[in-house]
């Protein structure tokens, strides 16, 4: 097992040594190392068990040390950045000679972002790289975001996880970029597209369904747990379902007593249902329950991105 612990100056001696280590973000924990230092970039797909293809994500802390790594000139681009970094906000823009091209899986363009989490900045400040991180789960597997989900499925791989308690937004970011001179959405995450277009106006979605996709985070298959997930509306699914043993996950006012059920938000409220979203689909997947089945959230908000997640990880019983 992995030490947990909140020793930012510890972590930053195992990075500079090309060492990879967990560490907090606001959305959730990301396996983090070197950027610039290749072999450190590649025991982190080693340790996640994710295929070369799938580019990483650098981390900084400022968007003056953006500059140096990436072309951040498209004023839509650095109007979001301004207003939301440190948020939940990745960037894909043109990178610099500087950053290695197995970051970027060869292309040419980086994902980039300053999260905002006080330990993982002042971290981010301590050290002259910026890192790398993809989310510290298993390729496939749903993203943690607590600590003790992390050491629980890679603690034998990693020394050191930087402990920064739950994650405040429980959703990765939403990725954002330009082709064509349109900003596209690549990802739905933390951040809701009403809050871009109030900044930017109309946005287009361009979130990959397919299985051969530009990010594999847009596979039509992941985010997945280990049991059959099966989404629609809860009652009609219990009468259909002949498993026994199920997982309910829920929003809203109504309970279900009879049955191990998780409520993502009891007030209906989005942003709380992201922050259990995850947390809840690894309960259910440690239970003794057989398949979990859930609803759909409302199409707003963050509702937009649970649902996303939720449609991924049901993908192989659809
Ligand atoms: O919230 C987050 O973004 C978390 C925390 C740790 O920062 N990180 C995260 O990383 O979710 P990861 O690797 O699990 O997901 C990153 C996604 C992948 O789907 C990847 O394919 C996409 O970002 N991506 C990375 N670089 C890209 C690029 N140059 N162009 C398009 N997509 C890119
Ligand atoms: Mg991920």
């Amino acid at each position: 097992m992995a030490e947990i612990g909140k020793d930012i100056f510890k972590a930053r001696d195992m990075l500079e040594k090309g060492e990879v280590i967990g560490i907090p973000t606001e959305t959730v924990y990301g396996l983090a190392a070197n950027a610039l230092n290749e072999n450190a970039v590649v025991s982190i797909f080693k340790i996640k068990e994710r295929p070369f293809f799938d580019p990483l994500i650098i981390h900084l802390p400022s968007i003056q040390s953006v500059e140096k790594y990436a072309e951040l000139s498209d004023a839509r681009l650095l109007k979001l950045a301004r207003a939301i970094w440190p948020g939940p906000l990745t960037l894909v823009l043109q990178k610099k000679e500087i950053i290695p091209d197995i970051v970027t899986s060869g292309l040419p363009n980086v994902a980039v972002r300053i999260p905002n989490h006080t330990l993982s900045l002042e971290l981010l400040k301590n050290i002259d790289f910026p890192l790398a991180a993809p989310s510290a789960n298993p390729f496939g597997y749903v993203s943690p975001t607590e600590a003790r989900h992390v050491n629980r499925q890679l603690g034998d791989k990693i020394r050191y996880i930087l402990d920064g308690g739950a994650c405040e937004v429980g959703l990765e970011s939403t990725i954002v970029g330009v082709e064509e001179d349109s900003v596209c959405v690549y990802r739905l995450g933390g951040l809701a597209i009403e809050s871009i277009e109030q900044l930017i106006g109309k946005v287009e979605i361009r979130v990959n369904q397919s299985s051969n996709p530009k990010a594999p985070g847009q596979l039509k298959n992941h985010y997945s747990p280990h049991k059959p997930l099966y989404i629609g509306n809860i009652e009609n699914l219990l009468k259909e379902r002949k498993e026994t043993k199920v997982a309910i996950l829920h929003f809203g006012e109504k309970e279900y007593r009879n049955h191990l059920a998780f409520n993502l938000s009891k007030r209906g409220d989005l942003d709380e249902a992201a922050i259990h979203l995850f947390k809840y689909l690894r309960l259910a997947d440690e239970s003794e329950a057989e398949i979990v089945i859930c609803e759909w959230l409302p199409e707003q908000g963050l509702g937009r991105a649970i649902n996303d997640r939720l449609k991924r990880a049901s993908a192989q019983n659809q």
